[in-house]
């Protein structure tokens, strides 16, 4: 499963890139704006400068509600990198700027999905990849992962090429049960990464290896 980071935080993004494990970065308005907010640089620059940072696909998402703006908005931000991806939300409006841009080899990220359905329109609209959205459904006592294992389902069904990226991911769980899934991608908070990689059980063992070496030391 590919691992893609949640936050336009440059600094983030460069933290997580050093690893060797970041596979692609997903933003949305929120973000964006929490990250203009801390460096007071405008929302391109943002985005060239993720997208110089990770080599895989960087979803920037657009802010128009009607199909023409999305599209003139798209066209404008695929040309701020190679690597740029368009998310679109999932609606009316949203479906038909999917089947233009789709059209122009522009790479789009269906955004704000909730239901097995949507994630096919989504598909049969072209779209590159679909984001389900789980925790969101899973604070209002729906099983967010139920969605995903239903929509890989129908996707093999029908044989169906967008790639899922589990989204509104919350905690270390909701990875684990995305790779059980088998999801392509899951795009996860930087809290979330930093918290994959620890265990106190990896913790307490390098404690005591350098305790147990550090008595040898000192009485040799
Ligand atoms: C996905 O691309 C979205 O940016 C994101 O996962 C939304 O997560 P939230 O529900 O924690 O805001």
């Amino acid at each position: 499963m590919k691992f893609f980071i949640d936050t336009a935080n440059i600094d983030e993004i460069r933290e997580i890139a050093s690893t060797g494990l970041l596979d692609g970065v997903t933003t949305n308005p929120s973000l964006m704006s929490k990250e203009i907010q801390r460096t007071g640089k405008n929302p391109d620059d943002i985005i060239k400068e993720i997208c110089e940072a990770v080599k895989g696909p960087v979803s920037a998402e657009v802010i128009s509600i009607k199909t023409e703006g999305m599209i003139d908005e798209a066209r404008i931000l695929s040309k701020l990198a190679d690597n740029i991806c368009v998310k679109i939300p999932m609606t009316n409006d949203g479906m038909k700027a999917v089947k233009v841009l789709s059209g122009e080899n522009i790479k789009t990220n269906v955004t704000l999905v909730f239901t097995p359905v949507q994630a096919v329109m989504a598909a049969k609209a072209g779209a590159s990849f679909v984001s389900p959205f789980i925790g969101r459904l899973d604070d209002i006592i729906i099983r967010g992962m139920d969605i995903i294992e239903d929509i890989m389902l129908i996707y093999s069904n029908y044989g169906f090429q967008s790639e899922i990226i589990v989204a509104s991911i919350r905690h270390p769980l909701h990875v684990l049960e995305s790779m059980r899934a088998g999801a392509d991608i899951a795009t996860i908070p930087y809290s979330v990464l930093l918290k994959l990689m620890k265990h106190p059980l990896t913790d307490s063992g390098i404690e005591r290896f350098l305790n147990d070496y550090k008595k040898i030391i000192k009485s040799s």
